[in-house]
């Protein structure tokens, strides 16, 4: 079989020792995981000296559905979600992967670069393979290594540590061994894993999620480290065998955080958790005169704030449109030049950044590949790096300067809403710090204080008008396509708001700015393509109205999000969804939340996926 068609897998992983029936614990992991990929599942349990494997295409449903009682899967497994970024969705290419000679399996997260020349290697030493998948050539590698290794002491480790000495590429990997029933070794290079110690029993994932209803003691692996646990230990080695202390974390997770309770889907769930994520968000960073915002996280005193000449701010998806709104706002409020960057376009580019130069990562997850290496390279370059992310102890997170934590609690739908509305409270609340240790003053502070502390409360107002929106939006779901408008600090959150609604429900939607509209988008506009207006800033009022005017004259519906206090003619909107006014800063937050419930809904009058859209995968953990 060629490799041509190499799979690499962007996915999830879970593993068990302990003395509990592991096959359970494995697939109520995969469940909690499979919001991180869904193309198909696999487990691999290890009963004296044989493996038991099941895989299934397609939700992990398929494959708890497919375990029958007689099946025995001993008590230390591994699984996986894969979901493929090239080459073909197949049982034969899922995980867990055999080696040749059938002494290890295998569960890989990541991109083995070199599998072409290893596989040639193998290939003349009589290995067969029977998958597409760079993992394959992996597993087999590690069984060369174990074939040529003394018998005795740590053989196992040691053949895993050398087989990743030749791996180009990314990996969080765990391994088991036919003749090593009491052991999982695991190792990651780039890729997230985290090892939960229980009463007696172990547990490996990608995503803390995954074990959060067992353990909350964990240990995060670091990039090339490798572990080796049993049911009551675990120890830490580089590649080179050399060890390392584990530091132990606690997770501040709660289990009603990672459950639905009594909502259909995650992302309405979210969407209700705004108020308390705000809060979160702004808990204990405020100074004590009410004026500006505090955060311990930046690893920078307010003489080396003031010395920043610029901020390059890069993250992917939802994250950059968060990363716009920072601009408009830490340009008006601090008057520093900030640059806005795709990770992927900066991590190659090159750009020349000039001394005093800031840089910003924001990405939710703290895994997105792209922008963890837009990291890297802005910091191989010397500068200083910061990071805004929701998940403590995440490789962007723990690889950064300093940085400021999210507090939005595990955000499980894919498509992105309290963390997104977390990060615009944030860089609200940075635009304020920096602007009061320049310009802005001490009244203009307090009062920009206030309105974010009551900026909870006016969520929960627009989140009381769900029924209504839910009504709006039936009446757009049957569209195929749908433009986004707003200008200035409303044209990232009409980029958002068409995000939102292309993921889950799939209609094509493109945001603009308002004005920009003229310039080609216009072409588009017929009864058949409805624009949403993005109408709450005051001062730009009535550029936006005659923007809707040249829409509706050209017979497309309308819908108009506007402030409470402006004035929106009746002719200018067929839908009319009024906000509570805030102050200007704030308005991004606000306006996403009609936008969330609208895509929301369509998704729903659609029948569409809402937690886990078509080809989608919450963290893009592969270029
Ligand atoms: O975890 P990150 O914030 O780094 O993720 C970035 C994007 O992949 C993410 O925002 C994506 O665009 C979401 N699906 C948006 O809903």
């Amino acid at each position: 079989m060629s490799l041509a068609s190499m799979t690499a897998v962007m996915c999830s992983i879970i593993g068990y020792i302990g003395d509990k029936d592991v096959a359970q614990i494995l697939i109520d992991g995969l469940e909690r995981l499979e919001y991180r990929g869904y193309d198909s599942a696999g487990i691999a349990g290890l009963k004296g000296d044989s493996f038991t494997i099941l895989k299934r295409l397609g939700r992990v449903k398929n494959l708890s559905d497919a375990v029958e009682q007689s099946m025995n899967f001993g008590n230390s497994g591994i699984g996986h979600t894969r979901w493929a970024t090239h080459g073909g969705v197949s049982e034969k290419n899922a995980h867990p992967h055999v080696s040749f000679g059938g002494i290890f399996t295998l569960v890989h997260n990541g991109v083995v670069e070199n599998y072409e020349s290893i596989k040639t290697f193998l290939d003349e030493r009589g290995y067969e393979f029977y998958s597409d998948t760079d993992t394959e050539v992996l597993v087999n590698l590690i069984e060369y290594h174990y074939r040529k290794e003394q018998d005795g002491g740590d053989k196992f480790l040691r053949s895993v540590q050398k087989a990743l000495l030749h791996v180009r590429g990314t990996y969080g990997i765990a391994v088991l061994c036919k003749y090593n029933i009491c052991e999982i070794v695991v190792a990651r290079k780039s890729s997230p894993l985290l090892i939960g110690i229980g009463e007696n029993e172990m547990f490996i994932a990608s995503d803390a999620c995954a074990i959060a209803a067992h353990t909350k003691n964990v240990v995060y692996l670091n990039d090339g480290e490798l572990a080796l646990l049993t049911k009551s230990d675990f120890s830490i080695t580089t590649m080179k065998n050399e060890k390392i202390d584990a530091v132990r974390c606690k997770l501040d997770w709660r289990m009603e955080d990672v459950s639905l309770g009594e909502y259909e889907h995650f992302m309405l769930k979210e969407i209700y958790e705004q108020p308390l994520s705000l809060a979160n968000a702004m808990r204990g960073r405020f100074s004590d005169d009410l004026s500006t915002a505090k955060f311990g996280g930046l690893q920078l005193s307010p003489r080396e704030l003031r010395q920043i000449d610029r901020i390059v701010f890069c993250a992917c998806g939802t994250a950059w449109h968060a990363c716009l709104v920072a601009e408009y706002l830490i340009e008006r409020y601090a008057r520093i030049p900030v640059e806005v960057e795709y990770a992927s376009e900066f991590r190659y580019r090159n750009a020349p950044l000039e001394k005093n130069t800031l840089v910003f990562i924001i990405s939710q997850s703290g895994e997105t590949l792209d922008s963890f290496a837009a990291m890297q390279e802005a910091k191989r370059k010397g500068y200083m790096t910061l990071a805004i992310t929701n998940v403590i102890g995440s490789t962007i997170a723990r690889e950064s300067d300093g940085g400021i934590y999210q507090h939005s609690g595990p955000e499980i739908g894919v498509a992105s809403t309290k963390a997104f509305t977390a990060q615009l409270c944030i860089v609200a609340m940075l635009a304020l710090l920096l602007g009061r240790l320049r310009d802005m003053s001490f009244d203009e502070g307090t009062s920009f204080v206030q309105a974010l502390v009551n900026l909870p409360q006016k969520i929960s107002q627009v989140l009381d008008s769900g029924d209504r929106i839910r009504a709006i939006a039936e009446k757009y779901a049957h569209h195929e396509h749908m433009l986004f408008l707003g200008r200035q600090l409303m044209f990232p959150i009409a980029l958002e708001g068409a995000l939102k609604l292309k993921e889950i429900s799939y209609i094509h939607s493109e945001g603009y700015p308002a004005a920009e509209m003229k310039h080609g988008p216009i072409a588009l506009i017929s009864d058949k393509c409805p624009c949403v207006f993005l109408a709450t800033q005051s001062d730009i009022l009535q550029k936006t109205i005659s923007n809707i005017q040249e829409v509706r004259a050209r017979g497309a519906r309308v819908l108009v999000v506007s402030s409470e206090g402006n004035e929106i003619p009746r002719k200018c909107a067929d839908d009319l969804i009024v906000i509570p006014d805030t102050h200007a800063a704030l308005q991004p937050i606000l306006t996403t939340i009609p936008l969330q419930l609208f895509a929301y809904y369509i998704a729903k009058a659609r029948g569409c996926e809402i937690d886990k859209p078509r080809n989608l995968a919450k963290s893009v953990t592969v270029e």
